[in-house]
């Protein structure tokens, strides 16, 4: 095992917390406070954060949408310009945090953002950011990923940087008592499924690394078991502490990773509007199925220590079972046809956005070709 870990981030975590950006931000910064379409207007998020930053020079950009696109933020980043802006502070989810990172980074770039997406512009720079995360799911509020979409071609594309990983998140767990049902039980999901990439492979002895997933995905099992009785504090800050566990690097340093459901999954969001949780749990079910022969020792462990299954010749096939018996319990769709599409449409749809964009050798071995996608997407319909 060889690896070099740092996450830089600091947290900020527990109720009340926002209050103390007012000492994290240098105070002689200009700041631009992005958010997305009101929820933070509603639920007293906006008033916490405008009063934390009473005395210094500050403005604001909403309307970054789930699943940001570029052309939103695009806006954005010509105010950064143009005004001067040296800190940007994301108030929001995956989205907003994602798309601020873009703004960060695309702002110190004199080309054009959608560069950074395509690989034609390694960031190397960005104006520094910081994350008020209000929902659970994504863990890039410490982490140095984002995911942004071109809605003129549908595309849906990552990029990963250090000089984007935020400065400080602030996760006070009360900003999630407004989420709605779905987006919660997305967060879950998501998480669960970051787990399993960078669990789900083959074994590595990697103690520490597989230990802590077991756990984050123990914590996950029992916070949907309690699903209905969720209104409390200790519920909602343990979802949101695994949530950021689950992507911070640290399960992942080391070890094999996979990532193919989340690639597959982002061709379904960009192209059919799936939420990005609900593609994942479409996509890896079928897909840990069509990797059986090289996942089966993983998911085997993964029976015994995260579900306690019993032994036997078809334990792998029962975890995968059970994983999908999980996203049932949670309401989640694990079909692609239970959202409507027209399956065989949809199938050359997604493989071939999947050719365009180059992911045509998947997974912790490359195995998931372009054939290897179109049938397991078969399966998954
Ligand atoms: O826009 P507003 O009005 O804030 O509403 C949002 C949005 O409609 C709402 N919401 C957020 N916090 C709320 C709230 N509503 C009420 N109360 C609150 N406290 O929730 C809706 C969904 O928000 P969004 O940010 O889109 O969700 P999520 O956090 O799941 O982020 C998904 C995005 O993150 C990307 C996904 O691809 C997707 O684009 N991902 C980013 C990753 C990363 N950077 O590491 C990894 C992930 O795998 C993922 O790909
Ligand atoms: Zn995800």
């Amino acid at each position: 095992m060889q690896f070099s870990y740092v996450n830089p981030t600091q947290i900020q975590f527990g109720q009340g917390q926002i209050a103390s950006i007012s000492g994290l931000i240098p105070k002689q910064q200009k700041v631009l406070v992005i958010y997305g379409g009101g929820s933070i207007k509603s639920n007293g998020v906006y008033e916490q954060v405008g009063a934390a930053l009473e005395g210094y020079d500050w403005l604001e950009f909403s309307g970054v949408e789930a699943n940001p696109t570029a052309e939103t933020l695009n806006k954005a980043v010509a105010i950064v310009k143009e005004q001067g802006v040296d800190y940007i502070l994301a108030v929001g989810g995956g989205s907003v945090i994602d798309g601020s990172k873009y703004v960060a980074a695309a702002a110190l770039y004199e080309g054009d953002g959608w560069d950074i997406l395509e690989g034609k512009h390694q960031v190397t720079e960005a104006v520094p950011l910081a994350a008020i995360l209000t929902l659970p799911a994504t863990g890039s509020e410490s982490n140095m990923g984002a995911v942004i979409t071109k809605a003129a071609t549908q595309t849906k594309l990552a990029f990963l940087a250090p000089a984007v990983q935020p400065k400080f998140a602030v996760m006070d767990p009360d900003v999630m008592k407004t989420l709605p049902e779905r987006q919660l039980a997305n967060g879950i999901v998501d998480a669960w499924v970051h787990t399993c990439e960078q669990y789900l492979t083959f074994p590595a002895d990697a103690m520490v690394q597989d230990g802590y997933a077991e756990a984050l995905l123990k914590n996950l099992r029992v916070l949907a078991s309690q699903f209905a009785d969720r209104d409390n504090d200790s519920w909602r800050a343990n979802l949101m502490w695994t949530a950021n566990q689950a992507l911070n690097g640290l399960i992942g340093a080391g070890v094999a990773q996979d990532w193919a459901t989340h690639m597959i999954g982002h061709e379904l969001t960009a192209l059919y509007g799936v939420d990005h949780a609900r593609s994942l749990a479409i996509v890896q079910p079928s897909l840990l199925r069509n990797q059986m022969a090289d996942k089966k020792a993983k998911l085997e462990q993964m029976g015994r220590n995260v579900f306690g299954l019993d032994a036997g010749d078809d334990l792998a096939e029962r975890t995968v079972q059970a994983i999908e018996a999980f996203y049932h319990s949670l309401d989640v769709p694990t079909q692609l046809t239970e959202h409507g599409a027209d399956k065989a449409a949809a199938i050359s749809s997604i493989v071939g956005n999947l050719e365009s964009h180059g992911m045509t050798a998947l997974g912790e071995h490359q195995k998931i070709s372009l054939e290897q996608s179109r049938e397991l997407l078969e399966q998954a319909v």
